[in-house]
């Protein structure tokens, strides 16, 4: 990758969940206006990962960098305001809430507030069922749309980088189609995006670069037009000439 247009720059990370050592030395670099994905099966750390960016986990050592600036275990709120959002894993979304004050949920930082109308308007404009369904409770939305407001929040505080946790979870394939189409519409708008996915198909299919990572380590990375799906498989599983890892 080259390192001019860098946005975010990971380097040596290293996680820990008590004594567990969730991360081991992860280094990556995502460039700017790009979809990258990170690729990996159940319990390969790619939430903790996307936590430890957030500000949500703290580093054990390593570094963050967002464009240039260490952001490596700022508080969430400072790292959302430097440009970064996140999509959760699990859509979740505040079910008791309606559908527009979810989304304003999204705006609470000053600077999203200043430009809430702005940006309500833009994202009622990508996801015009949000629309219809503004004065709903999201306990009345059905799982593509809890999805697609989880997204629609996470783009409601104007991100540089917005990472996506599993948005395909669950979902049927036409409703994962759609979600998908939405991605790569907010990508062209600016946005630089972060896929992580189980499905290594997909994953390859709508992102430029991918990570793979198995048991808190990355084992490939490359194009993804040009990475092998098989082998792919393989980094995913741990077998071959992964079992190693
Ligand atoms: N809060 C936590 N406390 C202890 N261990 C955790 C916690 N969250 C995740 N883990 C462990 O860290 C590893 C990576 O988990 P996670 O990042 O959720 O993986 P993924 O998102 O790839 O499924 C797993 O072994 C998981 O059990
Ligand atoms: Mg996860």
């Amino acid at each position: 990758m080259t390192t001019e247009n860098t946005m975010l720059a990971v380097d040596n990370l290293n996680v820990h969940y008590g004594d567990f050592k969730a991360l081991h030395n992860i280094s990556l670099k995502i460039s700017s206006g790009s979809v990258v994905s990170i690729i990996g099966s159940n319990g390969a750390g790619k939430s903790t990962l996307l936590n430890t960016i957030m500000g949500i986990n703290k580093p054990s050592d390593g570094t963050i960098a967002f464009f240039s600036k260490k952001i490596g275990g700022m508080p969430t709120n400072q790292v959302v305001a430097e440009g970064i959002s996140m999509s959760p894993e699990g859509s979740r979304v505040f079910e008791k809430m309606t559908v527009e004050e979810n989304l304003l949920m999204g705006a609470y930082l000053k600077q999203a507030r200043q430009r809430k109308d702005e940006r309500l308007e833009k994202v009622y404009g990508l996801f015009p069922v949000l629309k219809e369904k503004r004065e709903q409770h999201a306990s009345f939305l059905s799982g593509g749309q809890r999805q697609m407001l989880a997204i629609a929040r996470g783009i409601m505080t104007g991100p540089k980088l917005l990472l996506c946790d599993e948005i395909s979870l669950g979902l049927a394939p036409v409703v994962i189609k759609d979600i998908y189409q939405k991605i790569k519409e907010i990508n062209r708008e600016g946005v630089t995006i972060v896929l992580v996915e189980q499905d290594v198909k997909r994953s390859l299919k709508h992102s430029d670069y991918s990570y793979v990572m198995l048991k808190g380590k990355i084992v490939m990375e490359g194009k993804s037009s040009e990475l092998p799906e098989d082998e792919v498989r393989d980094a995913y599983f741990g077998v071959n000439k992964y079992a190693k890892y």
